[in-house]
This record gives C-alpha cells, structure tokens and sequence, in this order.
C-alpha cells in the first residue's frame, strides 16, 4: 500500500494528522506557509511524543523512528512523491482552490487528494482540478491522534478506486471509517445539532439553568460533558459558525436554528475555556444543578429524542448506512451509545410520542418527527 501522506496546513488539525500518520509508519511531511507555525506544531509533535515515551507508551527506538518519518517542510513542492495529499488548511473555499491548483501541477497523476474541511462541500473544493475523481473529503475529529473515526466522503466525482484506496489508508492510520454522502455537516456535524440546540432552547424557554442541562445529560445520558460544557470546550466561535453553517447549508430548515443565547456570547467574545468564560465563569465556584428528577427526566428525553430524529434522517436521506451513523457518534465525539440502539432502548413509540407531544404543543416544524422514525414504529423492525 502507498506509504507517503503530504499534509498541508499545520494548525490543530494538520499537525495532529501528520503525527498520526508518522506513528503509523507512514513517511510523512507536513507544510504550512507560515514558519511561525510550522515550528509551532514540530514544538508540539515533539512534546507529545516525549511524554508517549515517558509513559512507556512508545520506546526509544520507536520515538527515534518517528522523527525520522516526520519532516516539516517550507516547499509545497516536496508533495511530488505523496501518494496521499490532506489538505488541513483554513476553512475558505478560494484559498483551498489555490492550493488544490498548485498542487495538481505538482503531484504525481495517481497521487490521492482530500480535504479535512468540516464545512465546504467537497463537490465546491473539487471543481478547482482538472482530475476531481481523485479527489474526496477525509474528516478527522479533534484531536486527530486520539479520535477514532474519520469520515471519508467522495464527492459526486470521486472515482470508487480512490475511494476504496483512501478507506485502506485510513484504516492503517488505525481509524474507524465511516463513508458518508457529500451533504452538510456530514455525519457527526449534521447529527449533534441538537444536542446544543435543544439545550440552548430549554435553558432559553427558562426551564432550567446550564447546569441542570448539562446535569441531565451526564447523569441520565451518560454523555461525558453536558451541551454546555462541551460549547465551552469547544468555543462558542467555533460552534455557533458550524451550527450556522449547517443551518444556511440545509436552507434555514428550522431544526438547525441558531440560538441567540450562544449569538450573543460569541459577539462578547466569551467562547469559553479558552477565554475563561462562555457559559460558565471559570473563575467562579460551579453552580449547583437541581436535582428535580422529573425535571432532569424532561430535559434529557426532549434533547434525546431530536438527537435519534436527526439520526433517522441521516439514515432516511441515505447520507450513511444506520450502523455508520451509529458508529460516527460514538467513535466522533464519543457518545456512549448509538443512537438508533438508544432508540431501540427507550422503545421508538416513546421517542416518536416525545416529538410528537413537541410538535402540538410549538406548533413548529422543527419538531417534526421523521419519515423513517414513523416507519420504525409502524413495522416493529429495528433499523440495527
Ligand atoms: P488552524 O487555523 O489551526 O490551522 C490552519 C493552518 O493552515 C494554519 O497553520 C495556517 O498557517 C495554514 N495555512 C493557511 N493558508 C495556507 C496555505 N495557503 N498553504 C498552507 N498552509 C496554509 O485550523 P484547523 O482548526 O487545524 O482547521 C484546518 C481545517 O480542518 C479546516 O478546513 C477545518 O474546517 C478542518 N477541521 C477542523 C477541526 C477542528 O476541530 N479544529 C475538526 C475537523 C476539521
């Protein structure tokens, strides 16, 4: 199997991937057009391999090996012997062109091109080359080397070869794949919306605070961070672009709404952990959730049952398979189940009376329950 990856762009992303693939043997070379950066992410591989070796994950002669396999380099031309190319630079469509064109004239005719892009469509950033079918969308979750799935999307020009090609690399990068249709958000962007938007809705109606939400979720759901939490981890910058992307992208269907409540936030510059504030103070002492049962009961119920519609409508809309879909969230950002087992779990009727009882009492579309949720119901044939 080819054995060259070139990755380009060596922010987060770009300098956890080259990482990965120089671990897994890969010969491996990362570029950026900033110095600055560049010696930024060598400082942080090399940070991140000695404490691999100092926690005996990795021996010396493994650490040495790595090194060895890892080069930053300032030429966009030493991509001429990749085989594989992951671009992981800012997320703007011309940028990408420009650097797509430059790098057709580069690599070789049977080299593989990919975007990590989250947000653009991989059929957009393909209409720069002059061979598209070489080309397709390899979605790293954050942080590269230890998030297990990948999305692999081929656009409607990717060649099947290459795409089976991409699967075999990614799969010896020690990933978990999941192919998916080139539609916003893909799986896991797509899939999660409610998960922060529902909750920012009930925070929004006054039914409960932060930290009741986020109490909900983590001690009823077992999620690992409530939706607040996770916004702040993430960055409300962050976060609210991708749910206003979605929402622009799926022609403003109300159930990927963006909330004020988050809006605000980010104009005020308070994206979370790494401003100190966002909804929490990180100064301050936590607050304390309320421990009503009934009311953590509603809570995770409302914000579960939009999560297992948006999971049926992935499904519905062939955008991945129902054990992908499944899969995605629990490997992208670990959720501790499926969420069309978890539909299973609390019975489909449950879920499809939730949505249902939303719908009546809104009057509003974005709660209406899905197509294949309904048919679920109605055959009694589970969808995994
Ligand atoms: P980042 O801002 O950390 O890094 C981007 C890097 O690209 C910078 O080092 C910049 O100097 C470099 N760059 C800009 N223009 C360039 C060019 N013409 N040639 C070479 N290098 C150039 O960005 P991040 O967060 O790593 O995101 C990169 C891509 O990965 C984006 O498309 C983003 O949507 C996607 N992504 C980001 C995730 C995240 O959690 N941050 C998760 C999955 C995908």
């Amino acid at each position: 199997m080819a054995k060259r990856i070139f990755v380009v762009g060596a922010g987060t992303m770009g300098a956890g991937i080259a990482q990965l693939a120089a671990q897994k043997g890969f010969e491996t070379r990362l570029f950026d057009v900033s110095a600055d950066q560049r010696s930024k992410a060598q400082q942080g591989i090399h940070k991140s391999l000695m404490s691999l070796l100092e926690k005996g994950k990795i021996d010396a002669a493994e650490h040495e090996a790595i090194h060895g396999r890892l080069c930053a380099v300032d030429q966009l031309n030493a991509a001429e012997s990749a085989d594989l190319v992951i671009e992981a630079i800012v997320e703007n469509l011309s940028v990408k062109h420009e650097v797509f064109r430059s790098l057709e004239s580069i690599v070789s005719p049977t080299c593989i091109l990919a975007s990590n892009t989250s947000s653009l469509s991989i059929a957009s950033i393909s209409s720069a080359l002059q061979q598209p079918g070489r080309f397709l969308g390899i979605h790293f979750f954050n942080p590269a080397t230890l998030m297990p799935l990948v999305e692999i999307i081929p656009s409607v020009l990717t060649n099947d070869a290459v795409l089976n090609e991409a699967r075999a690399m990614i799969l010896a990068l020690g990933k978990t794949v999941a192919v998916c249709k080139d539609t916003p958000g893909f799986i896991v962007n797509r899939v999660a919306r409610p998960f922060y938007g529902e909750a920012l809705r009930i925070y929004e109606e006054g039914l409960a605070d932060f930290a009741t939400i986020d109490f909900a979720m983590t001690s009823i759901g077992g999620f690992k961070m409530g939706p607040f939490e996770l916004m702040d981890y993430i960055g409300n910058d962050v976060n609210y672009t991708v749910t206003e992307t979605v929402f622009e992208a799926f022609y403003y269907d109300p159930r990927f709404k963006p909330s004020f409540t988050q809006k605000r936030l980010k104009e005020a510059g308070l994206y979370g952990r790494k401003t100190g504030r966002g909804f929490y103070d990180y100064s301050a002492e936590k607050a304390e959730p309320s421990k009503d049962a009934a009311l953590l009961q509603q809570i995770f119920k409302r914000i579960i049952a939009l999560l297992i519609n948006e999971a049926y409508d992935a499904v519905l809309m062939q955008v991945a398979s129902p054990q992908d879909v499944d899969l995605a969230m629990m490997k992208g950002v670990n959720y501790p189940k499926g969420l069309l087992a978890w539909s299973e779990e609390l019975g489909p009727e449950t879920v499809l009376n939730q949505l249902n009882s939303l719908q009546e009492r809104y009057g509003e579309d974005r709660y209406r329950p899905n197509a294949l949720l309904k048919d679920r119901v109605a055959s009694g044939i589970p969808l995994v």
